[in-house]
């Protein structure tokens, strides 16, 4: 397979293609995908067989034994991410807003305030305050166009009802890779203010070259307040599977969690398994080298346009396939801006605003998608802000 094969997703019950007309008035016909993130490519061959596998078998009953399961995780943060973890502390949800929501729910009550850096991934606000706790918006900076974390300001800002803290890692949008000082800025933030820390690692896999992502669990001193949260989902482009791992070291934070899956009736989907084991593998490890590299190339192209575009500026991503877009240089309300692009461009992309405080003037492009397509996509962008040039 070749990442450059366009593959017509139209018609196929898919999120990205199929409701961009509903959710964004972008036409289905002319329009492009750039919202939501799953790529437009398949996943490798060896989840496509997993899967071909248990069509061909053809009886479809609950799944049992996930030792093969475990023990893919298990090499998979050993051999890419350095991360040696234990069988029994990797829970499966049904995919990572699932998790986010148990942490919620299981580590705080209702009124408490939950922190999230800003602009930050939408669904955690979301299912913070569905579960009628406080989201507590902590605005990142940014030095040299990067974001950054300014905790001199958040400690100012904690008022003491704070119990847990969501950090994004990498970071969306935005593409940071936390360095190991950020990481241990927020570990020391965590334990000043009594905070348990979720780690969202979800893009993990999706690190550009030159940027290696430090998982949380290589902080010193927080293993009695920390959950890790990883998946197959983004790195394989497999978010149809709705599996997620939370992985929790802490034995009563463990149970606890344990307790509120079993009270809550959670099991995971075989689909979700089969996928999972068979992606983390060595041939899963092989294809998203090559994917990595791939969108690489994307980025590159996308941003070289982008940035001659007089008025919109990318931000460089160090990870993720999100690139974010910032429009404030155009002198335009954010309407026009958008208008612009949804209309003019034609092209569908998430609404700044949507992932909190310090997003107004920005728009998230999804770049994992054929090059032909990022090519097309950045000719339309320099037509519909032609009259800038
Ligand atoms: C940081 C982050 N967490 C979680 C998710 C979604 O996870 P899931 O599909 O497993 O619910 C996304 C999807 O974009 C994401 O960016």
């Amino acid at each position: 397979m070749s990442f450059d094969d366009i593959i017509d997703r139209r018609d196929t019950h898919c999120l990205k293609w199929d409701m961009m007309e509903k959710l964004y008035d972008v036409p289905q016909d002319k329009g492009l995908a750039m919202w939501v993130a799953d790529m437009d490519f398949r996943p490798p061959q060896v989840v496509l067989d997993a899967v071909q596998a248990q069509v061909d078998h053809g009886v479809m009953g609950y799944f049992g034994d996930d030792s093969a399961y475990r023990a893919a995780i298990q090499w998979w943060m050993q051999t890419r991410h350095g991360w040696s973890l234990e069988a029994d502390h990797i829970f499966t949800t049904h995919g990572l807003v699932n998790g986010t929501a148990l942490c919620v729910d299981t580590f705080t009550k209702p009124g408490d305030g939950v922190v999230v850096f800003t602009p930050v991934y939408h669904a955690f606000a979301k299912v913070i305050k569905a579960n009628g706790r406080r989201v507590v918006e902590c605005e990142m900076t940014q030095d040299n166009g990067r974001y950054e974390m300014d905790f001199d300001a958040y400690d100012a800002q904690m008022d003491g009802s704070e119990r847990m803290v969501i950090l994004c890692s990498p970071h969306n949008p935005g593409g940071r890779v936390w360095s190991r000082a950020e990481l241990q800025a927020v570990a020391a933030f965590a334990k000043r203010h009594e905070l348990i820390i979720v780690s969202d690692e979800i893009h993990h896999d999706l690190v550009m070259p030159g940027h290696t992502h430090i998982p949380m669990t290589a902080i010193e001193g927080i293993e009695d307040r920390l959950v890790m949260m990883t998946a197959t989902t983004k790195t394989f482009n497999i978010a149809g599977s709705h599996a997620g791992n939370v992985i929790i070291a802490d034995p009563d934070l463990r149970a606890k969690f344990a307790a509120r899956m079993m009270a809550l009736g959670l099991s995971p989907n075989s689909f979700g398994l089969f996928m999972a084991t068979a992606a983390y593998s060595p041939e899963g490890a092989t294809w998203v080298d090559e994917l990595v590299g791939y969108l690489d190339g994307n980025r590159q192209l996308f941003d070289t346009a982008i940035n001659a575009i007089p008025g919109l500026k990318s931000m460089p991503l160090d990870a993720t396939y999100l690139s974010w877009v910032n429009f404030e240089d155009t002198g335009m309300t954010r309407e026009e801006f958008t208008q612009r692009v949804e209309k003019d461009a034609c092209i569908a992309v998430n609404h700044g605003p949507t992932f909190g405080k310090g997003g107004d003037s920005w728009l998230r492009f999804n770049i994992a998608t054929p090059r032909a397509r990022i090519i097309e996509a950045t000719e339309r962008l320099a037509a519909a802000f032609g009259d800038l040039q």
